[in-house]
């Protein structure tokens, strides 16, 4: 069992010993896998004897310094040995059984090939190690496996040496020349397709690129390679930073955790991230391909070169990294949608998490297990903080940041406050309050009010900035933030645009020479993650809509105006009246619908309503049922009322192939289906006539609001046409466990049951259960309490079998805060349970006791 205890930032203490070099030996022979790690370990500290290695779940056989063997005590998670010397080699052997590691970390199987997963304390399941990111050696790796079941022996870095060994069995040799912490190890035995490229650096070095797929699966990793390409281009124009070994690889596995992981030279990538054909992948698949892939290229300089002291500073390569992966899709496609679907995680996930009892600032001072903070914090409001330093830096500026940061930490641990210091110092603006982000979580309430004089000409905003308490911090002070605005005259020109900087909880900006009473953009381009409390007029949101020059400015404006119309229905419900859609709205949605000069998967945006989740994060109470109500009828009204345009619009896309057309087409036709049942002809034949994944998947989306024939005919024949493909059956998994009815979940119960799930899946369980629970909010809070049933059932299945992903199910549950009573009571006795299971996990209590607040 693991020891359920705190550990703080505040108690860091650099290591006494360090290990400098690490030869490993594998001897992968199923339950009998043998581990051998030789480590040349150097003292630091003299007045330290005794050395504490990290491990879990592991056979020791042997532990030898210099050639002897010596006594040790071996703890739950700690091998204590003594020593008194400064440098020494230390050999430790032990047994490991892959196959029946379902945890997914260490050293694992995955579909009949060995893999590793590391980061963030995996390694310790491997080998008795100094498991920590400062500790950081050099590392050789021999690997040796039957041949024939085993073709692919793969590590880090460079290609040493190979040959055949008696029995059927052969070895490779690898040698990392970048010293590297433990975590960034890898890796992979097994049988594979293989697609190979080269890539050629900005300094004419030849860099070897292999992708490594399932057999059958060459045809589908092509755009994967295309991807790496662009990245490895990209990260050499922008950031100036160009690869540095002679082999890039990339592996992908059915049986992940994750997304993917950077370990240096051969990234490991749930096959989710990799494989893709125009049949079986939607456009967001070959977009969010092309965003991971590119992420964990970027690392290797924002994460590997450079990397954390310890875990606390995770969002120094993850923050940073995703800011990377989101300025390089937004150079490659629309840079305005890309902004918008980074909004949209903050605004739908991260301020849920800041407002609930997992609340932590992007830097966490405690950790009970860091598995539990790999979260929207660190990497998403990780990314907005980098981004919010780029505003203030500019780009050139921002450039100069980077590379004083590379100049000074390259091929060190460093701390998010080394990285911050780079940043001032080349730029010489001033960070010392901005700064605070790091340490204070929640989320800042931006209060704007203004005034105008006409007779002076004189505009001006009043800005005020208030940080409820967290969860985790009860004081908060002012941040510095970045304030973008643009002033939109009476008829649409655009009059000042400007960056304030907003420092204290009120201060007042005034602006001269202002002929004519302003609409204000504010906050634009979402320039810091606040929430903004302006009392804009329906009036003012119409204005923006049209004239705003930032095209997510106007996305903002259509957001705000559904969700004033969503909440004034709610009311009206409330004080029993009818419920009503202004015409304003109905006008400026027509607009928007028929704009020709609007790039149509902004148009597709805008016509997508604010999801119940969002709308949740605008108040600090909710009653479910009445909101979805009113959501409802809102989307119903307008849609009705826009019937022809929908459908003329969705006529005119119907054959331009472009994912742009292909977005506001499936939003179109989603929307045709809230109008009436005799728009499903148009589904049914995009279904039968489509030519890629995207039309198929859209058409079973649009019906999937609710039970027809027709729904249970085509997911009939997608169901038979893909059984065998387990990632197009997560795609089928989700739509039913999406459905828009109340049979929803009598039918989740039966599908795991069903050939294409399995619990030790993570894909599948994150299809079928994790979508229930985050993605159908109406039937997962379903009024008799079934739905956090299921949830909880499943959770608990999970405890021992897979305790990171059980973990991550468990958000939508302790998020209970803004529900009615009956429901958080339900919820709390969903929780009780789970904290009354006898073996239950470090990852599962942290969360649980949190919410229940032991
Ligand atoms: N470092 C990885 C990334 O962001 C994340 C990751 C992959 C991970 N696998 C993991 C984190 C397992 C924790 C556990 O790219
Ligand atoms: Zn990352």
């Amino acid at each position: 069992m693991t020891q359920i205890k705190a550990k703080y930032l505040k108690d860091y203490l650099s290591p006494a010993f360090t290990i400098t070099h690490l030869d490993l030996s594998f001897d992968l022979a199923g339950p009998n896998t043998q581990v051998t790690a030789k480590s040349q370990v150097v003292r630091h500290d003299d007045e330290q004897t005794t050395l504490v290695l990290d491990g879990d779940s592991m056979k020791l056989i042997s532990v030898k310094i210099n050639g002897a063997e010596v006594n040790y005590t071996q703890g739950e998670t700690t091998l204590t040995i003594e020593a008194d010397l400064n440098a020494f080699e230390l050999e430790i052997v032990n047994q490991l059984d892959p196959e029946a590691n379902s945890s997914l970390e260490g050293l694992y199987m995955s579909d009949g090939a060995y893999c590793t997963q590391c980061e963030a304390e995996g390694f310790r399941r491997i080998t008795y190690f100094l498991d920590r990111p400062d500790v950081l050696a050099i590392y050789s790796v021999r690997i040796e496996a039957d041949k024939v079941a085993f073709p692919y022996l793969l590590s880090n870095g460079n290609f040493m040496d190979q040959g055949d060994l008696e029995g059927g069995r052969h070895f490779v040799q690898w040698q990392d020349p970048f010293p590297k912490p433990a975590y960034l190890f890898a890796l992979v035995a097994g049988d594979f397709d293989l697609l190979e490229d080269e890539f050629i650096t900005r300094s004419k070095r030849p860099v070897k690129l292999q992708v490594f797929v399932d057999k059958g699966n060459l045809h589908k990793s092509h755009h994967a390679m295309a991807s790496l390409k662009k990245s490895m281009a990209w990260d050499e124009s922008r950031f100036d930073l160009e690869y540095d070994l002679d082999i890039y690889m990339i592996v992908a596995v059915d049986f992940f955790n994750m997304g993917a992981m950077e370990n240096k030279g051969l990234n490991v990538f749930n096959t989710k991230y990799v494989l893709a054909d125009i049949d079986s992948a939607t456009d967001d698949d070959y977009h969010g391909i092309e965003a991971v892939v590119g992420h964990e290229y970027f690392h290797n300089w924002t994460g590997n070169r450079v990397t954390c002291r310890d875990w606390f500073q995770l969002s120094l390569k993850e923050g940073l990294t995703v800011f990377r992966d989101q300025e390089f899709s937004s150079d490659l496609g629309s840079r305005a949608v890309n902004r918008i679907h980074a909004i949209k995680v903050i605004k739908n996930q991260q301020f849920a998490e800041d407002s609930g009892p997992m609340a932590h600032p992007i830097r966490p001072e405690s950790v009970i297990e860091m598995n539990n903070f790999y979260t929207v914090t660190v990497y998403n409001k990780g990314a907005e903080v980098i981004r919010m330093m780029h505003t203030l830096l500019g780009e050139s500026g921002f450039q100069a940041g980077m590379k004083l940061y590379f100049e000074r930490h390259d091929g060190q641990a460093v701390t998010c406050d080394d990285f911050t210091a780079a940043m001032q110092d080349a730029s010489s603006v001033d960070l010392s309050q901005f700064i605070l982000w790091y340490s204070q979580s929640g989320t800042p309430i931006v209060s704007v009010k203004e005034r105008y004089d006409e007779q002076k000409a004189q505009y001006s905003l009043l800005i005020e900035q208030f940080t409820p308490a967290t969860a985790d911090q009860t004081e908060k002070a002012a941040l510095h933030i970045p304030f973008d605005l643009e002033l939109i005259s009476p008829n649409g020109d655009s009059m000042l645009t400007e960056v304030l900087n907003v420092k204290s909880a009120s201060e007042e900006f005034v602006f001269d020479n202002i002929a004519h009473k302003p609409t204000p953009s504010l906050l634009q381009n979402f320039s810091a993650p606040v929430k903004l409390d302006f009392d804009y007029s329906v009036e003012q949101l119409v204005h923006l809509m049209r004239f705003a020059s930032s095209e997510v400015a106007r996305w903002e404006a259509s957001v705000a105006l559904f969700s004033q119309s969503i909440w004034a229905n709610v009311e009206n419900l409330n004080a029993k009246q009818a419920m009503h859609v202004d015409l304003r709205l109905t006008d400026a949605y027509r607009g928007i619908l028929l704009s020709e000069s609007l790039d149509p998967a902004l148009v597709a945006e805008i016509l997508t309503f604010p999801s119940v989740s969002a709308l949740i994060e605008q108040v600090s109470s909710v009653e479910l049922d009445i909101l979805a109500t009113a959501r409802d009828f809102v989307i119903e009204e307008l849609a009705s009322a826009c019937e022809d345009e929908l459908l003329t619009r969705y006529r005119e896309l119907v054959n331009i192939d472009s994912s742009a057309a292909r977005s506001l087409k499936n939003a179109c036709l989603l929307l045709l289906q809230r109008v009436s049942d005799q728009h499903q002809d148009h589904a049914k034949l995009q279904y039968e006539l489509a030519v890629n994944m995207t039309d198929s998947l859209g058409a079973l989306q649009a019906l999937n609001g609710a039970e027809s024939a027709l729904r249970s005919e085509l997911m009939a024949d997608y169901e038979t046409k893909w059984l065998e493909t387990p990632l197009v059956m997560d795609k089928w998994l989700t739509l039913q466990a999406t459905l828009g009815a109340d049979t929803c979940l009598e039918r989740l119960e039966a599908l795991t049951e069903h050939a294409s799930f399995s619990f030790s899946n993570p894909n599948r369980v994150r299809s079928l259960v994790g979508a229930f629970a985050a993605a159908n909010l109406v039937q997962f809070h379903r009024h008799d309490g079934k739905g956090y049933d299921f949830l909880t059932d499943t959770i608990i299945k999970l405890n021992k079998l897979n305790p990171q992903v059980a973990a991550r199910l468990i958000t939508p549950l302790i998020q209970f805060k803004k529900f009615d009573i009956h429901r958080q009571n339900l919820m709390k006795a969903s929780l009780a349970r789970i904290l009354a299971l006898p073996e239950l996990s470090s990852d599962l209590y942290e969360k649980v006791s949190k919410a229940l607040d032991c």
